[in-house]
Parts: structure tokens; sequence; C-alpha cells
């Protein structure tokens, strides 16, 4: 049975400030996908939020891209827009409406996380999900996740991913695609994924028969007004086990907090944490970034789940640390590199600034 597995998300509102989600919303969104699954619109859905991200994850049969469920999850964003305005939670709509100003430029529309594959006998699924970071944060562990034997042991030790993935790879600026086979292409990717600003892993595919294994949200991105502008809060789908990665390996890559942009205003360097569902409240200086992973057995297109995979103690450690790293960043204030560089920061005053200085600048 070929299965279409989307997840949409936005922020519709803010409970309070960025830092969480009134449950009011859920349960609007809830109402709405139900609705649309009595008529037959879709197979599956269930409903969660990381921070002040509404995440709608859907399963259904029409294929990605298609208008009617992505017409579902925009119809579902404005009735939950609407709950957010009565109880005017902060910035509601911010993804949606253009006059919902919340200080925020992000405000372009929903991210979209899509993949379409013949379910296995058994298809299990982790869809990640992050606030106050952008899509860059997933390159370091997609990259540990089908490209690093030292995280992923099923790469040396299983046949069936012995050949190696292939990833594709988003230029933000140039709006191209370029793909790399793994491993042997492996520096030349690393020496553009690395810039999680400019080049993003869209997808990764099994090299023995081309079957997709992940896929992130990345279609916000664009150049506006020469400048980039689409960072977002972001989601990444990944396939799990019987030729890829084993679930512990997919998961591995989070026990490292790495460092991620869009902490405080999208304009500042944090630690990722990986936590429950229940701690994904973004507070401390609107974070440190937050990201929760579901699981999911999908079976006749029914998600059976979700599991709370870094609700376990073996992460706990990744979080003291991640706290550790925000007692030591914070203490840059204003500084780079906790601070982005001016080019990258979205809320930036620093033109004002600049505007108001500019005749008090004088040659030497
Ligand atoms: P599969 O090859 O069935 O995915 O099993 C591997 C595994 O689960 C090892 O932890
Ligand atoms: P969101 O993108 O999660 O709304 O966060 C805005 C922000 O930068 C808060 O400091
Ligand atoms: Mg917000
Ligand atoms: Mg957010």
């Amino acid at each position: 049975m070929k299965v279409t597995l989307s997840v949409i998300k936005a922020d519709i509102g803010g409970y309070v400030g960025h830092s969480g989600m009134h449950p009011r919303l859920m349960e609007t969104a809830e109402e709405e996908l139900k609705k649309a699954q009595d008529d037959g619109k879709i197979l599956d859905f269930h409903v969660l939020r990381v921070g002040d991200d509404l995440q709608l994850i859907m399963t259904h049969t029409k294929g990605r891209d298609d208008e009617e469920i992505h017409k579902l999850a925009w119809d579902t964003f404005l009735k939950c827009t609407e709950e957010a305005k009565k109880l005017k939670l902060y910035g509601a709509g911010q993804d949606l409406l253009k006059d919902a100003f919340s200080g925020n430029i992000k405000g372009l529309g929903p991210g979209i996380a899509e993949m379409e594959f013949e379910e296995r006998p058994s298809e299990p699924v982790i869809i990640f999900m992050a606030d106050k970071t952008s899509p860059g944060a997933w390159n370091l562990p997609l990259y540990k996740i089908f490209g690093d034997p030292f995280n992923t042991a099923g790469l040396v030790i299983d046949p069936k991913m012995h050949d190696g993935f292939r990833f594709r790879v988003l230029d933000v600026y140039e709006n191209k695609v370029v793909d790399f086979n793994l491993p042997e292409d492996t520096y030349d990717m690393l020496a553009l994924i690395g810039a999680t600003e400019h080049y993003i892993i869209k997808e990764v595919y099994r090299r023995d028969n081309g079957d997709i294994a992940a896929v992130s949200s990345t279609q916000k991105l664009s150049m506006m007004a020469g400048r980039y502008v689409g960072k977002d809060d972001p989601v990444l789908v990944v396939r799990s086990q019987s030729g890829f990665p084993a679930v512990g390996e997919v998961l591995e890559p989070f026990a490292f907090p790495h460092l991620v942009t869009g902490w405080m205003r999208g304009s500042h360097i944090g630690p990722l944490m990986p936590v429950a569902f229940h701690e994904a409240n973004p507070s401390r200086f609107d974070g440190p970034p937050r990201v929760i992973a579901a699981g999911f057995q999908i079976a006749e297109g029914k998600l059976i789940g979700p599991r709370d995979m870094f609700d376990d103690p073996s992460f706990d450690e990744a979080r003291r640390t991640a706290n550790i790293m925000s007692d030591y960043i914070r203490r840059h204030g204003p500084f780079e590199p906790h601070r982005l560089h001016l080019q990258e920061m979205e809320y930036t005053t620093l033109p004002q600034v600049l505007k108001k200085l500019k005749d008090r600048f004088k040659g030497i």
C-alpha cells in the first residue's frame, strides 16, 4: 500500500509569548482533522506541538503536494488562528497573515515535510520537530545518521545499508539542488553542509533501491529582496529499520546538543536540547532551542503512536550539557558568535542604528 505522510506546521500564536501553545489550539486542530478523517480525506492524523509550533501529522493516499491536503492544513491553521485571536495569544497567525505582526519576518507560510512510500511489513518512522532554530539544524544529525559509521553501525555491518545513502542538498541562495553519494562524496558534501544557513539537506535516499529515507521542511526557504528570509522552526521525517538506520541510530546524534541558529529573536546561536513532549517549552531567553522526537509505527496508513522518544534518561546528559552550554554562551550577551553575524540576523535593528549614527561617522 502506497502511503503519504504529511507533516505540516505553523506558528499560529504563542502561549505565553513564544514559549508554548494553548491547549485550545490543539483541540481545535484535532476537531478539524477528525472531520477530515470522517469525510475520508485523510487516513489518520495526530496533532503535536513543540514550543509555539503546531504540528499536523497526517497520512493519506494522495501523494506529495496535494492541493486538498495542503488546503486542509491551511484551513485548520486559520481556524486555530481565530481561537488564538480570541485569547489574544502572542503573534496570532504569525506564519499565516502578513498583518499579524509579531516582530517576526518569518511569516511566509507553513513548513512542510512530506514523503510517499510503499508501506513495508513494519514501518517505523521518527518525526523530529524543533523550535527556535532553522532547517539547517538537521544537517549535522542527518549526516551522522546516514553517513557516519561511528554513529550508525548498520553502515558497516548491515549488507542492506552498505551501499550508503544519497543526500539531496539545497542551496538556498541559488535555489538549486545537488546530489551527493555517500560514502565517496563525503568530503565534498561536508564542505557545503557545514554552512547550515546556506546549504540544507532536503532529502536522503537509499542508494541500492532509491527508497526515500528522510525529508526535511525546506519549503519556506527563499531569498527576498536580496536577503535570505526563510528561517523557520523545522521538521524532519526519518524512516527506520530494515535497510534504514535502526531507531537507536536515528536518535543517537541528538545525544550531542550541537549549536544551532534561531534562539532569541531568531538571532542567536545555542545548543539544541532534546526533550520530552511536555518539556518542549523554550522559556530561558526564549530557549534554548528544543527538539522533540515522535515515533510511530505506520500500519495500513494508521499512525500507531506516538512514542515520546526523548522521554528517556539516556538523554539527561545531553540536556544537562545543553544547560551548561547555555550558561556559557549566554554570558556573551550581544557579542558574536552568540549573536549571529549581521547578515544572518532576522530581527535586526542594526540598519536603524547605523542610520541614526550616519552623521557621526568621520573619515580618518
Ligand atoms: P533491522 O535490520 O531489522 O532494522 O534490525 C537492526 C536492529 O534493530 C539493530 O538494533
Ligand atoms: P518563534 O519563531 O518560535 O515564534 O520565536 C520567535 C523568537 O525569536 C522568540 O525569541
Ligand atoms: Mg512564535
Ligand atoms: Mg516557534
